[in-house]
């Protein structure tokens, strides 16, 4: 196993370039299993995720090829319809092949993904999607088995306690395609990465309106085609590096990054104090010798994402004053808060609230990478902790960023991978 290492303590400056989304990519290649033809997508990261995605695919007799960012996917001859608990364990995303299964081959079944350590992670708003679209669904010895001869369009309400559902409402919108009629999904999330699926399935030939907004509405058609597609870049990675410049009081040109994907983050900063401007696929950040606390909480988007909020903690870590993040999507999400005490960070949690009591300094300990987000906060903890900091179980990162060290140590930090 790697373990990262960081000499903490550089100022990042330069420019640094983003990758295609994971959380775009993963859905848009579940999609493809919707036609027979070829699709071509491009900018898809090298991520062990997209990896895991791919032998799904595999597993179900399609064939695929990655080149340099390119995915090119052959569904023509699949027969399978089973994706297995061994990879689904490994990856909840999995479960976004239910949809187009069920649609394509009228039936599916997917290992139920079970727990995680970010907390509770139902399933039930996508089999609650499905149901109303007509599937029969079972559970059988730890899968969902869902069936249908041909799906039927229907108003579908997809709400759950925590709101909006980004892979559910994925899932419900890749079925829909083929359904006999129209859907109609209200509560459907509109996070940046829903609309790029909806962008890839209407180059497809489906009949997709409303993306972008709570309300998606989808008129059925008999067949899709496939479809050659460029995936948007990663809103996630792009602020991980704007919170790395503003944590080290660097000075970093973010290419690639839109900040229409970013606002609640850049509007938390510039009320922190860094300096943020734009250009159309640029963000320019200044960091500040004084950063301000601030409270807020994690929300569907456009509101702040939960996905940057251990990233963000261990920003405001090193801020002068008392912050309070309350977290709205995954409650439980705080893994993170323990690792970042063990490096001087004053954190508490408070039920769905951390408490954080800016410190003037963090110190560089060895730690535990708990999930793909954590992990990118002790890096950035990191970068600005006096001295050494060794971070284990770095597979976590692997999942979702792509080439971290390299594109860190290019704006100057000093970090390496070791075996463990
Ligand atoms: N929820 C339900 N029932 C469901 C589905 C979700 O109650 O059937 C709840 C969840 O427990 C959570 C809330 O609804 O409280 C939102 O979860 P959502 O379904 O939107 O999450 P997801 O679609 O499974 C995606 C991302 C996550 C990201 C969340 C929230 C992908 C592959 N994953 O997950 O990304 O945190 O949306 O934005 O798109 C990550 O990249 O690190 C990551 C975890």
């Amino acid at each position: 196993m790697d373990k990262l290492v960081i000499e903490g303590g550089s100022r990042l400056t330069g420019t640094v370039e983003i990758s295609g989304a994971k959380n775009a990519a993963l859905p848009i290649i579940a999609a493809s299993l919707l036609t027979p033809d070829q699709s071509v997508i491009d900018n898809v990261p090298a991520l062990s995720d997209i990896l895991t995605m791919i032998k799904i695919l595999r597993g179900l007799g399609v064939k695929l090829q990655m080149e340099q960012g390119r995915l090119s996917i052959w569904p023509a001859k699949f027969t399978g319809f089973s994706a297995l608990y061994r990879l689904v364990s490994t990856m909840r995303a999995s479960i976004c092949v239910l949809g187009p299964l069920v649609a394509k081959k009228g039936i599916a079944r997917v290992s139920l993904p079970g727990g995680c350590v970010i907390g509770p992670r139902p399933i039930d708003l996508h089999l609650k999607g499905l149901a109303g679209l007509g599937a029969k669904i079972k559970i059988d010895h730890g899968y969902v088995v869902a069936r249908a001869k041909r799906l039927r369009g229907k108003r579908i309400y997809l709400g759950g306690a925590f709101g909006s559902s980004v892979l559910a409402t994925a899932n419900v919108m890749m079925a829909a395609t083929l359904a006999s009629g129209t859907t109609i999904i209200e509560n459907a999330a509109c996070e940046p990465e829903v609309v790029d699926l909806a962008n890839f399935l209407v180059k497809m030939g489906a009949k997709i309106k409303g993306q972008q907004t709570h309300t998606i509405e989808i008129e059925g058609v008999k067949k899709l085609h496939g479809a050659k597609y460029r995936i948007i870049n990663d809103r996630i990675e792009a602020g991980t590096y704007i919170l790395a410049a503003a944590i080290t009081k660097g000075e970093v040109v973010i290419k690639g990054a839109c900040i229409g994907h970013l606002g609640a983050l850049v509007d938390q900063l510039r009320g922190a104090g860094a300096t943020i401007k734009n250009t159309a696929d640029t963000i320019y950040v200044q960091g500040t010798n004084k950063l301000h606390p601030t409270q807020m909480a994690t929300l569907p988007f456009p509101g702040f994402p939960t996905d940057l909020q251990a990233q963000m903690m261990a920003l405001l870590s090193v801020a002068d004053g008392i912050s309070v993040i309350t977290e709205k999507i995954y409650p439980e999400r705080f893994m993170h808060i323990s690792e970042l005490n063990r490096m001087g960070a004053r954190i508490m949690k408070e039920g769905p609230s951390a408490i954080i009591c800016g410190v003037a300094k963090l110190s560089g300990a060895p730690v535990m990478a708990s999930d793909l987000r954590a992990s990118a906060a002790l890096v950035l903890a990191g970068l600005v902790a006096g001295g050494r900091t060794e971070i284990a179980r770095v597979y976590h990162l692997d999942r979702g960023y792509d080439q971290m060290e390299q594109k860190l140590s290019r704006l100057g930090a000093k970090i390496w991978r070791e075996k463990e």
